[in-house]
């Protein structure tokens, strides 16, 4: 926490706005459209994957539908997929920012056109902070007309040629989980350029309640708005944003410059116009016995590090999804280590991580 959080929770009580509205609900979500460069509107809800669940439904996705997801992602980027009743079909990645790859969103639409149904939407992810190639996967869904849900749960600070992660999509979503670069416990928020969408979302998020002095319903409503007192962490939270930036970035940077000679570890650099929020500082080693061997050789060092996401189209679950994919994500989940990357991480707690890696690794 930064501090003036409880100031805003005690504002909450004093108040006694203790609802999912509220004077912070209200500020929170000004603070967000500050942040993104006033261009969007948003929508404060209980979390990332409501925001993800309301997205899809205001893009028209229903039952039967395809909806196209980056395979390697957390599993509730697509979860809210089957909520709905449609089928998500995986796309894997590119090594450039490990995430859609733009040549292989095409191969999948363009298959499902062939076989008579084109995909409703599209679920882009700025995985561990990392922007997505936005210019080609915008160009590729305007192409076919396809809406994209832009997945920024771990990218709020992040930014593509100087435009704020979660203003690319048709829909943006947030989250404010408790392991995110700021957080409010639990939490999220759907971002739009489209008014109508904001707005409908927290119809949608509040019980689809009709305008009338009695209760009346003529949509399925669900109770997805934030808390007032919740929305008050977020406010001070907000107030943070570029200190918890700073040091995810002064994190990634200190791995980078400890361990960057060892021809065993390499780091995702941010190409041209691309930065990261760094949410998590990520390796990738030459094999699954490397990064094992890192990762064992920490944990005994009472170090948690984890091995990178393994892929969505990988997963029991959706085993029977249809997918479109070259084995990038694959090889990255068994190569890969995200390292301890907290905002609150001392020089000393780094220090143990690289000397541990060091001693492995010489
Ligand atoms: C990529 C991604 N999408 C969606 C979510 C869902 O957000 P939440 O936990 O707020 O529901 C998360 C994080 O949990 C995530 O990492």
């Amino acid at each position: 926490m930064g501090g003036t959080e409880q100031d805003y929770v005690k504002e909450a009580f004093d108040t006694n706005w203790i609802a999912p509205l509220g004077p912070n609900v209200n500020a929170f979500e000004q603070a967000i459209k500050e942040e993104l460069g006033n261009t969007v509107h948003v929508a404060a809800l209980s979390s990332g994957t409501a925001a993800i669940h309301l997205g899809l439904e205001l893009l028209g996705v229903g039952k039967g539908d395809d909806v196209i997801c980056q395979s390697f992602t957390f599993s509730a980027s697509a979860n809210p997929i089957s909520y709905l009743g449609a089928q998500p079909v995986f796309v894997d990645s590119e090594l450039d920012t490990w995430n859609m790859s733009p040549e292989l969103l095409r191969k999948a639409i363009e298959s499902g056109i062939k076989e008579g149904k084109k995909p409703k939407a599209i679920i882009a992810v700025h995985l561990y902070g990392m922007p997505y190639k936005v210019t080609e996967i915008k160009a590729i869904a305007d192409e076919f007309q396809i809406p994209v849900l832009e997945d920024s749960a771990e990218a709020l600070g992040s930014s593509y040629h100087e435009m704020p992660c979660g203003t690319f999509g048709d829909i943006g979503i947030l989250s404010f989980n408790g392991n995110k670069i700021i957080t409010t416990s639990g939490g999220g928020a759907l971002v739009s350029k489209n008014r109508t969408y904001a707005e409908k979302a927290v119809f949608l998020a509040t019980q689809a309640r009709d305008e009338a002095p009695h209760y009346q319903h003529s949509n399925i409503g669900y109770n997805y708005r934030m808390s007032n007192v919740l929305a008050g962490i977020g406010r001070g939270q907000m107030e943070v944003l570029d200190d918890r930036v700073k040091a995810r970035r002064s994190n990634h940077h200190y791995y980078k410059e400890q361990l960057g000679q060892f021809e065993e570890i390499e780091f995702l650099n941010e190409p041209n116009g691309y930065f990261s929020n760094r949410w998590l500082s990520c390796i990738l080693t030459p094999s699954f016995e490397i990064r094992e061997k890192l990762r064992l050789a920490l944990l005994n060092e009472n170090v948690e590090s984890r091995p990178l996401w393994k892929p969505l189209h990988l997963q029991p679950i959706f085993s029977t999804a249809k997918h479109f994919v070259d084995g990038t994500s694959a090889s990255l989940f068994e190569r890969g280590l995200c390292l301890p990357s907290g905002s609150n991480l001392s020089n000393e707690d780094l220090e143990r991580v690289v000397i541990t890696i060091k001693t492995v690794l010489s």
